[in-house]
Protein backbone atom coordinates (compact mmCIF):
# COMPACT_ATOMS: atom_id res chain seq x y z
CA UNK A 1 0.00 0.00 0.00
CA UNK A 2 0.96 3.73 -0.58
CA UNK A 3 3.05 5.20 1.98
CA UNK A 4 4.53 8.78 1.65
CA UNK A 5 8.13 7.41 2.99
CA UNK A 6 8.44 4.56 0.17
CA UNK A 7 7.04 7.40 -2.30
CA UNK A 8 10.02 10.15 -1.36
CA UNK A 9 12.67 7.56 -1.79
CA UNK A 10 11.52 6.27 -4.85
CA UNK A 11 10.48 9.00 -6.43
CA UNK A 12 13.70 10.86 -5.27
CA UNK A 13 15.93 7.84 -6.62
CA UNK A 14 13.72 8.15 -9.93
CA UNK A 15 14.72 12.07 -9.80
CA UNK A 16 18.15 11.82 -9.48
CA UNK A 17 18.20 9.16 -12.43
CA UNK A 18 16.38 11.18 -14.55
CA UNK A 19 17.96 14.46 -14.20
CA UNK A 20 21.73 13.82 -13.63
CA UNK A 21 23.69 16.96 -13.46
CA UNK A 22 21.37 19.18 -15.22
CA UNK A 23 19.68 22.49 -13.73
CA UNK A 24 15.81 22.27 -13.19
CA UNK A 25 13.75 25.88 -12.79
CA UNK A 26 10.54 26.28 -10.22
CA UNK A 27 8.50 28.85 -9.40
CA UNK A 28 7.33 28.39 -6.05
CA UNK A 29 3.79 30.15 -4.87
CA UNK A 30 3.90 29.72 -1.15
CA UNK A 31 1.53 27.40 -1.54
CA UNK A 32 1.56 23.39 -0.68
CA UNK A 33 2.23 21.77 -3.53
CA UNK A 34 5.28 23.99 -4.99
CA UNK A 35 6.97 23.53 -1.76
CA UNK A 36 6.31 19.93 -2.01
CA UNK A 37 7.82 19.73 -5.56
CA UNK A 38 10.94 21.94 -4.36
CA UNK A 39 11.77 19.89 -0.97
CA UNK A 40 11.75 16.51 -3.29
CA UNK A 41 14.21 17.98 -5.99
CA UNK A 42 16.02 19.61 -3.27
CA UNK A 43 16.43 16.14 -1.97
CA UNK A 44 17.61 14.30 -5.68
CA UNK A 45 19.53 17.18 -6.67
CA UNK A 46 20.26 19.83 -4.22
CA UNK A 47 21.61 23.16 -5.77
CA UNK A 48 20.85 22.63 -9.03
CA UNK A 49 17.26 23.18 -8.37
CA UNK A 50 17.04 27.21 -9.14
CA UNK A 51 13.52 28.50 -7.29
CA UNK A 52 11.60 31.52 -8.02
CA UNK A 53 9.46 33.15 -5.85
CA UNK A 54 8.07 36.25 -7.38
CA UNK A 55 5.92 38.78 -5.15
CA UNK A 56 3.23 39.94 -7.04
CA UNK A 57 2.45 42.31 -4.55
CA UNK A 58 -1.38 40.95 -4.10
CA UNK A 59 -0.04 38.34 -1.54
CA UNK A 60 -0.91 38.57 2.38
CA UNK A 61 0.69 41.21 4.61
CA UNK A 62 4.29 40.32 5.24
CA UNK A 63 3.63 36.96 3.21
CA UNK A 64 6.69 37.69 0.94
CA UNK A 65 9.15 38.16 3.23
CA UNK A 66 8.07 35.68 5.58
CA UNK A 67 7.90 32.26 3.33
CA UNK A 68 10.89 33.76 1.67
CA UNK A 69 12.44 33.59 4.92
CA UNK A 70 11.00 29.83 5.66
CA UNK A 71 12.07 29.28 2.55
CA UNK A 72 15.88 29.80 2.90
CA UNK A 73 15.76 28.13 6.27
CA UNK A 74 14.87 24.94 4.21
CA UNK A 75 17.78 24.86 2.39
CA UNK A 76 16.54 25.38 -1.21
CA UNK A 77 18.21 27.58 -3.14
CA UNK A 78 15.73 30.18 -3.91
CA UNK A 79 15.79 33.85 -5.50
CA UNK A 80 13.00 36.28 -4.61
CA UNK A 81 12.29 38.60 -7.04
CA UNK A 82 10.02 41.66 -6.30
CA UNK A 83 8.13 42.69 -9.08
CA UNK A 84 4.71 44.08 -7.16
CA UNK A 85 5.12 47.59 -9.38
CA UNK A 86 5.16 45.79 -12.61
CA UNK A 87 2.10 44.20 -11.41
CA UNK A 88 0.44 47.04 -9.98
CA UNK A 89 1.24 48.54 -13.51
CA UNK A 90 -0.14 45.74 -15.54
CA UNK A 91 -3.32 46.28 -13.37
CA UNK A 92 -3.98 50.22 -13.56
CA UNK A 93 -7.19 50.76 -14.81
CA UNK A 94 -8.43 47.13 -14.73
CA UNK A 95 -11.81 46.02 -13.28
CA UNK A 96 -12.96 43.19 -15.45
CA UNK A 97 -12.38 40.00 -13.45
CA UNK A 98 -11.18 38.09 -16.51
CA UNK A 99 -8.84 40.43 -17.54
CA UNK A 100 -7.28 41.55 -14.18
CA UNK A 101 -6.14 37.09 -14.48
CA UNK A 102 -4.88 37.90 -17.76
CA UNK A 103 -2.90 41.22 -16.70
CA UNK A 104 -1.47 39.14 -13.99
CA UNK A 105 -0.58 35.49 -16.14
CA UNK A 106 0.66 37.73 -18.58
CA UNK A 107 3.18 39.54 -16.04
CA UNK A 108 4.20 36.57 -14.28
CA UNK A 109 4.93 34.71 -17.30
CA UNK A 110 7.69 37.73 -18.40
CA UNK A 111 8.98 38.07 -14.49
CA UNK A 112 9.49 34.06 -14.46
CA UNK A 113 11.01 34.00 -18.39
CA UNK A 114 13.38 36.61 -17.53
CA UNK A 115 14.54 35.56 -14.25
CA UNK A 116 14.69 31.79 -15.80
CA UNK A 117 17.26 33.35 -18.69
CA UNK A 118 19.19 34.38 -15.80
CA UNK A 119 19.94 30.47 -15.23
CA UNK A 120 22.94 29.58 -17.36
CA UNK A 121 21.77 26.41 -19.13
CA UNK A 122 18.94 25.28 -17.61
CA UNK A 123 17.38 21.57 -19.19
CA UNK A 124 13.85 21.39 -16.85
CA UNK A 125 10.53 22.84 -15.80
CA UNK A 126 9.45 21.53 -12.44
CA UNK A 127 5.97 22.17 -11.60
CA UNK A 128 4.01 21.58 -8.64
CA UNK A 129 0.87 19.62 -10.62
CA UNK A 130 -1.18 17.34 -8.43
CA UNK A 131 -3.62 14.77 -10.10
CA UNK A 132 -6.41 16.68 -9.90
CA UNK A 133 -4.61 19.14 -11.72
CA UNK A 134 -4.16 16.77 -14.61
CA UNK A 135 -7.84 15.47 -14.66
CA UNK A 136 -9.22 18.83 -14.78
CA UNK A 137 -8.73 20.63 -18.06
CA UNK A 138 -8.48 24.11 -16.46
CA UNK A 139 -6.41 24.37 -13.27
CA UNK A 140 -7.31 26.09 -10.19
CA UNK A 141 -3.78 26.12 -9.26
CA UNK A 142 -1.54 28.29 -11.42
CA UNK A 143 -1.52 30.53 -14.94
CA UNK A 144 -2.51 27.31 -16.71
CA UNK A 145 -5.13 29.42 -18.94
CA UNK A 146 -3.27 32.51 -19.52
CA UNK A 147 -0.38 30.75 -20.64
CA UNK A 148 -2.49 29.43 -23.13
CA UNK A 149 -3.90 32.97 -24.28
CA UNK A 150 -0.29 34.52 -24.16
CA UNK A 151 0.56 31.44 -26.45
CA UNK A 152 -2.00 32.68 -29.17
CA UNK A 153 -0.82 35.80 -29.39
CA UNK A 154 2.99 35.77 -29.32
CA UNK A 155 4.21 32.18 -29.25
CA UNK A 156 5.91 29.85 -26.14
CA UNK A 157 8.07 32.01 -23.97
CA UNK A 158 11.30 29.99 -23.67
CA UNK A 159 10.63 28.44 -20.41
CA UNK A 160 8.21 26.75 -21.28
CA UNK A 161 10.43 25.13 -23.98
CA UNK A 162 12.09 23.24 -21.28
CA UNK A 163 11.43 19.77 -20.39
CA UNK A 164 8.59 19.10 -17.83
CA UNK A 165 9.02 17.47 -14.44
CA UNK A 166 6.37 16.93 -12.31
CA UNK A 167 6.65 14.44 -9.67
CA UNK A 168 3.60 15.43 -7.77
CA UNK A 169 1.37 14.43 -10.57
CA UNK A 170 -0.11 11.33 -9.61
CA UNK A 171 -0.97 12.56 -6.29
CA UNK A 172 -4.13 13.99 -4.32
CA UNK A 173 -3.43 16.75 -1.88
CA UNK A 174 -3.86 14.84 1.44
CA UNK A 175 -1.22 12.89 0.02
CA UNK A 176 1.30 15.54 -0.87
CA UNK A 177 0.55 17.13 2.64
CA UNK A 178 1.75 13.85 3.98
CA UNK A 179 4.57 13.67 1.53
CA UNK A 180 5.26 16.76 3.10
CA UNK A 181 5.25 16.18 6.50
CA UNK A 182 7.65 13.32 5.54
CA UNK A 183 9.61 15.56 4.20
CA UNK A 184 10.12 18.03 7.64
CA UNK A 185 8.13 20.37 6.00
CA UNK A 186 6.66 22.52 8.86
CA UNK A 187 2.99 22.29 9.67
CA UNK A 188 1.99 25.58 9.62
CA UNK A 189 3.07 25.92 5.89
CA UNK A 190 1.53 22.51 5.02
CA UNK A 191 -1.90 23.40 6.82
CA UNK A 192 -2.39 26.57 4.91
CA UNK A 193 -5.46 27.33 3.61
CA UNK A 194 -5.51 27.35 -0.48
CA UNK A 195 -4.80 31.28 -2.04
CA UNK A 196 -5.69 32.20 -5.50
CA UNK A 197 -2.54 32.81 -7.80
CA UNK A 198 -4.33 36.31 -8.74
CA UNK A 199 -4.23 36.40 -4.94
CA UNK A 200 -6.04 39.82 -3.57
CA UNK A 201 -6.41 41.03 -7.34
CA UNK A 202 -10.04 39.20 -7.54
CA UNK A 203 -11.09 40.11 -3.57
CA UNK A 204 -10.66 44.04 -4.50
CA UNK A 205 -14.19 44.14 -6.64
CA UNK A 206 -13.18 47.06 -9.61
CA UNK A 207 -9.85 48.64 -10.49
CA UNK A 208 -6.63 47.81 -8.22
CA UNK A 209 -4.66 50.54 -6.66
CA UNK A 210 -1.84 50.45 -3.98
CA UNK A 211 -3.59 51.61 -1.11
CA UNK A 212 -6.95 49.19 -1.69
CA UNK A 213 -4.15 46.38 -1.77
CA UNK A 214 -3.02 48.02 1.92
CA UNK A 215 -6.50 48.22 3.30
CA UNK A 216 -7.44 44.89 2.32
CA UNK A 217 -4.24 43.35 3.58
CA UNK A 218 -4.55 45.11 7.32
CA UNK A 219 -8.31 43.61 6.88
CA UNK A 220 -7.08 40.29 5.92
CA UNK A 221 -4.56 40.00 8.57
CA UNK A 222 -6.42 40.76 11.43
CA UNK A 223 -8.92 38.44 10.18
CA UNK A 224 -6.57 35.27 9.46
CA UNK A 225 -5.11 36.34 12.76
CA UNK A 226 -7.66 36.24 14.69
CA UNK A 227 -9.05 32.74 13.06
CA UNK A 228 -5.63 31.36 14.47
CA UNK A 229 -5.74 32.92 17.93
CA UNK A 230 -9.25 31.41 18.08
CA UNK A 231 -8.07 28.21 17.45
CA UNK A 232 -10.66 28.12 14.38
CA UNK A 233 -8.08 28.37 11.40
CA UNK A 234 -7.46 24.44 10.65
CA UNK A 235 -11.07 24.35 10.88
CA UNK A 236 -11.83 26.17 8.40
CA UNK A 237 -11.01 25.53 4.44
CA UNK A 238 -10.34 28.86 2.94
CA UNK A 239 -11.10 31.96 4.52
CA UNK A 240 -9.92 35.72 3.32
CA UNK A 241 -11.84 39.30 3.15
CA UNK A 242 -13.35 41.34 0.03
CA UNK A 243 -12.82 44.83 -0.51
CA UNK A 244 -16.13 45.89 -2.05
CA UNK A 245 -16.35 48.91 -4.14
CA UNK A 246 -19.32 50.64 -1.90
CA UNK A 247 -18.81 53.10 0.13
CA UNK A 248 -20.85 53.49 3.58
CA UNK A 249 -22.34 56.01 5.79
CA UNK A 250 -21.33 55.49 9.42
CA UNK A 251 -20.31 57.46 12.29
CA UNK A 252 -17.02 58.37 14.34
CA UNK A 253 -16.80 60.41 17.80
CA UNK A 254 -19.30 63.28 16.03
CA UNK A 255 -18.16 62.88 12.75
CA UNK A 256 -20.37 61.26 9.92
CA UNK A 257 -18.00 59.01 7.79
CA UNK A 258 -18.37 57.59 4.40
CA UNK A 259 -15.77 54.91 4.04
CA UNK A 260 -15.49 51.42 2.62
CA UNK A 261 -17.33 48.23 3.26
CA UNK A 262 -15.47 44.66 3.30
CA UNK A 263 -16.74 41.68 3.30
CA UNK A 264 -15.54 38.49 5.43
CA UNK A 265 -15.88 34.71 4.15
CA UNK A 266 -14.63 31.27 5.45
CA UNK A 267 -16.02 28.07 3.67
CA UNK A 268 -15.93 24.22 4.36
CA UNK A 269 -15.01 22.22 1.38
CA UNK A 270 -12.88 19.11 0.36
CA UNK A 271 -11.84 20.33 -3.27
CA UNK A 272 -13.42 23.81 -3.78
CA UNK A 273 -15.70 22.86 -5.99
CA UNK A 274 -18.95 22.99 -3.48
CA UNK A 275 -18.07 24.71 -0.21
CA UNK A 276 -21.13 25.65 2.88
CA UNK A 277 -20.37 28.96 4.62
CA UNK A 278 -18.72 28.41 8.01
CA UNK A 279 -21.04 29.06 11.48
CA UNK A 280 -18.15 31.23 13.12
CA UNK A 281 -19.66 31.98 16.62
CA UNK A 282 -20.83 35.40 17.00
CA UNK A 283 -18.40 36.25 20.21
CA UNK A 284 -15.60 35.85 16.80
CA UNK A 285 -17.49 37.96 14.12
CA UNK A 286 -18.10 40.68 16.85
CA UNK A 287 -14.54 40.93 17.98
CA UNK A 288 -13.23 40.91 14.61
CA UNK A 289 -15.75 43.61 12.98
CA UNK A 290 -14.28 45.90 16.02
CA UNK A 291 -10.35 45.18 15.68
CA UNK A 292 -10.81 46.19 12.15
CA UNK A 293 -13.13 49.01 12.11
CA UNK A 294 -10.95 50.39 14.80
CA UNK A 295 -7.99 49.61 13.44
CA UNK A 296 -7.78 49.95 9.48
CA UNK A 297 -8.17 53.47 8.50
CA UNK A 298 -10.89 53.53 5.56
CA UNK A 299 -13.33 51.01 6.62
CA UNK A 300 -16.21 51.42 8.63
CA UNK A 301 -18.39 48.66 7.87
CA UNK A 302 -17.99 44.92 8.02
CA UNK A 303 -20.36 41.97 6.32
CA UNK A 304 -20.20 38.61 6.74
CA UNK A 305 -20.86 36.16 3.47
CA UNK A 306 -23.42 33.81 4.08
CA UNK A 307 -23.84 32.18 0.59
CA UNK A 308 -23.14 29.06 -0.14
CA UNK A 309 -21.52 27.51 -3.66
CA UNK A 310 -22.97 26.55 -5.39
CA UNK A 311 -24.72 28.88 -6.67
CA UNK A 312 -22.36 31.37 -4.91
CA UNK A 313 -18.51 30.57 -6.03
CA UNK A 314 -15.56 30.74 -3.01
CA UNK A 315 -13.97 34.13 -4.49
CA UNK A 316 -16.26 37.42 -5.24
CA UNK A 317 -14.72 37.73 -8.99
P1 LIG B 1 -14.38 29.71 -6.91
O1 LIG B 1 -14.38 31.18 -6.65
O2 LIG B 1 -14.37 29.37 -8.37
O3 LIG B 1 -12.99 29.16 -6.33
O4 LIG B 1 -15.47 29.00 -6.16
C1 LIG B 1 -12.66 27.79 -6.17
C2 LIG B 1 -11.22 27.72 -5.69
O5 LIG B 1 -10.35 28.18 -6.72
C3 LIG B 1 -9.60 29.30 -6.28
N1 LIG B 1 -9.50 30.23 -7.43
C4 LIG B 1 -8.38 30.41 -8.13
N2 LIG B 1 -7.15 29.89 -8.00
N3 LIG B 1 -6.43 31.14 -9.87
C5 LIG B 1 -6.16 30.27 -8.87
O6 LIG B 1 -5.01 29.83 -8.75
C6 LIG B 1 -7.64 31.71 -10.06
O7 LIG B 1 -7.84 32.50 -10.98
C7 LIG B 1 -8.68 31.32 -9.14
N4 LIG B 1 -9.98 31.65 -9.03
C8 LIG B 1 -10.47 30.96 -7.96
C9 LIG B 1 -10.38 29.86 -5.11
O8 LIG B 1 -9.53 30.61 -4.24
C10 LIG B 1 -10.93 28.61 -4.49
O9 LIG B 1 -9.96 27.96 -3.68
Amino acid sequence: SWTPGAFVDLTVAELKEKIGEDKVVLGLSGGVDSTVAAMLLHKAIGKNLYCIFVNNGLLRKNEFEDVLHQYKDMGLNVKGVDSSARFLDALAGVSDPELKRKAIGNTFIEVFDDEAHEIKDVTYLAQGTIYPDVIESISVNGPSVTIKSHHNVGGLPDFMKLKVVEPLRMLFKDEVRRVGAELGIDKTLLGRHPFPGPGLAIRILGDITAEKVRILQEVDHVFIQGLRDWGLYDHVWQAGAILLPVQSVGVMGDERTYEQVVALRAVESTDGMTADWVNLPYKFLQKTSNTIINRVKGVNRVVYDISSKPPATIEWE
